[in-house]
């Protein structure tokens, strides 16, 4: 495949526990100009919809009956991902292949500007260097479980992708912030989408500007003074 960008495979990368990660989540909205670390992304999306068992069966989070409706992509800025030989990811937008696990390019040129203006002109998501962008193929739950499939386990789902990103992102020393609130035919237009991918969350990911400081100490004396 034509520009597909094989990411360094997933490893044990980060100190920070599961318990330390969700202390420190917070949905930030506010960027410096630093880029994100191809191998930072390749974590990101993995802990997304990543491949998690020796037959490439299963993946990082729960589906329905393992229907696995969820699709990623990642809106990549101008010279916005940076490799470990230090040369810069082609800006596009690019589709994550969960079993290569790697990018492959659907639309080169930098479009978070059209991303931004799509999402209700959140400037977060136009500042960010990427955006994470969770759709879903419906019909590959409601083709099993029907209705119930299109109003719980699709947006469980997303939901349970979501909070991978921000807990994968937390603990890498980046930031995120779940954005629901865009128009969905300008996303799926700056996607590119086909017709049965709906998106459902649009999810800028950088360096925080500031990021959450609090200690399980802190934590204690917050729980401690509401017993009072
Ligand atoms: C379903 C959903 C949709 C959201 N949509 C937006 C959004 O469009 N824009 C935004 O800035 N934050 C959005 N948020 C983030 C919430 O504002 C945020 O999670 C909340 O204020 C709690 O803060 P915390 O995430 O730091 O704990 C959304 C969160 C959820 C769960």
């Amino acid at each position: 495949m034509e520009g597909v960008v094989y990411l360094p495979p997933p490893r044990k990368v980060s100190s920070v526990t599961v318990e330390e990660a969700l202390l420190l989540r917070r949905s930030i909205r506010a960027f410096t100009g630093d880029p994100v670390r191809l191998e930072d992304l390749a974590m990101i999306l993995w802990a997304a919809d990543g491949v998690t068992d020796a037959r490439g069966e299963f993946r990082s989070a729960p589906s329905a009956g393992a229907t696995f409706p969820l699709e990623i992509y990642a809106v990549i800025g101008e010279k916005c991902v940076v490799t470990a030989g230090g040369e810069h990811l082609a800006a596009g937008v690019y589709k994550y292949h969960p079993h290569l696990h790697a990018l492959v390019p659907r639309r080169y040129g930098d479009f978070r500007r059209e991303l931004e203006a799509a999402s209700l002109r959140q400037s977060w998501v136009g500042r960010a260097p990427v955006s994470v962008v969770i759709c879903a193929v419906f019909e590959r739950t409601t083709s099993v479980y029907g209705e119930r499939g299109r109003v719980r386990y699709v947006p469980m789902e997303v939901g349970h992708a979501g909070q991978n990103i921000y807990l994968m992102a937390t603990a890498l020393g980046y930031g995120t912030v779940a954005v629901g609130a865009f128009h969905d035919e300008a996303v799926a237009e700056v996607l590119g989408l086909p017709r049965e991918e709906k998106p459902l969350y649009v999810m800028p990911v950088g360096v925080p500007r500031r990021a959450a400081r609090l200690s399980f100490e802190d934590l204690e004396r917050v729980i401690s003074a509401a017993r009072r």
